[in-house]
């Protein structure tokens, strides 16, 4: 994952001319985004408490549950499809090495971007494990079980036609909330991901600011790309959002100066929950940071991750206590979660 870097933001804005006015931006309030809440319900990989991220039943029960926007994070095949994804390798949630034994680079780990999407589509996707002395062990033991069932990678395309043959069947309105991931990896394997993404998007009419969709990445420049080159290119508008982590690199990017180079290009940002509520604060007794404040201040968006009832902070008893102080106390816009019904519950308690 390329490092955010404030001043190359700074300077490539310069270049591309690509500042932005903050009214052209969406702003918390605005109709477009979930009428009836105020406060989105991301489902973060589908509903992946449930059922293997990133599969299309994951999805389809994510939807079911009632989430806002569902996300997809999307890395590209051999042969230039975008499909949905966590990670560029496959060896933590599929069959690959007992399909293609032969086809791991030599750090041993398998890449996506090494296998056509035929191939892609002979392997078993499952929970996500680690290997332990050659044997797998789920890394949320509670979850779907290993290697039950059949599930499939998809491409992004074919989870967009779920979620749009969803709303149409069900009059509904789901929106998607794709993530570029590692653009700088993938230049360097000859694919442009954003631009592949973009012209996925825009087939399946996504292209304007009322879109329901949120457009997000780690990498500050690919997204300042995004907005000065890629839309205009193809005459779309999209909502940007700047992924944030608790990694240095992003620490520029949490000052006053570091914020107002994000809100030029980007509409909302989703940072780590850790960034929000110190990770080691007490109960009733939290330590807690100016982001969301700042962010606010500059009509920004905050959509935090990841919001996991079998992986709460030490501070809280429960998962209604983290959303309690997450969108009640501090005001945070939305949540990326693996529990969408749980979350839909709470927001719907406390309309
Ligand atoms: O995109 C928001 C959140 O999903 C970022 O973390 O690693 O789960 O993609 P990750
Ligand atoms: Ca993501």
């Amino acid at each position: 994952m390329k490092p955010v870097r404030i001043t190359g933001f700074l300077v490539s804005m310069m270049l591309v001319g690509c500042a932005m006015n903050v009214d052209d931006r969406v702003t918390p309030g605005d109709d477009r985004v979930a009428p009836e809440r105020n406060k989105l319900v991301i489902a973060h990989r589908g509903a992946s408490g449930y059922l293997p991220e990133h599969t299309l039943a994951a999805k389809a029960m994510a939807y079911a549950q009632g989430a806002d926007f569902i996300e997809q994070d999307l890395v590209m095949s051999k042969d230039g499809h975008v499909v949905v994804l966590h990670d560029h390798y496959l060896d933590t949630v599929t069959n690959v090495r007992d399909v293609f034994p032969n086809r791991a680079r030599t750090d041993g780990r398998y890449y996506v971007v090494d296998f056509t999407l035929a191939e892609l589509h002979q392997l078993a996707v499952s929970e996500r494990f680690t290997l332990s002395d050659g044997a797998k062990e789920a890394v949320f033991e509670q979850r779907f079980p290993l290697d039950r069932s059949s599930f499939r990678i998809t491409t992004f395309a074919e989870e967009i036609e779920l979620i749009q043959g969803l709303n149409q069947s069900t009059g509904g309105s789901v929106g998607i909330y794709p993530e570029i991931k590692s653009p700088a990896f993938h230049r360097g394997e000859g694919k442009d991901i954003s631009a592949a993404v973009l012209k996925v998007l825009k087939s399946y009419g996504y292209a304007e600011r009322q879109s329901s969709v949120f457009l997000q990445c780690f990498d500050a420049d690919e997204l300042l790309r995004i907005r000065g080159e890629l839309l205009p290119a193809l005459n779309m508008n999209l909502p940007l959002v700047q992924l944030l982590g608790t990694e240095p690199e992003y620490q520029a990017a949490l000052t006053p100066e570091g914020m107002k180079a994000v809100a030029s290009y980007a509409d909302g940002i989703g940072p780590s929950m850790h960034l929000i509520v110190e990770p080691d604060s007490v109960a009733n007794n939290l330590t807690t940071t100016n982001l969301v404040q700042l962010a606010h201040d500059l009509n920004l968006l905050v959509h935090p991750y990841t919001f996991r009832r079998d992986l709460l902070p030490a501070y809280v008893a429960d998962y209604d206590e983290l959303l309690e102080i997450f969108l009640n106390d501090i005001g945070v816009d939305g949540v990326f979660t693996d529990f969408p019904d749980l979350t839909v519950e709470f927001v719907e308690s406390n309309l």
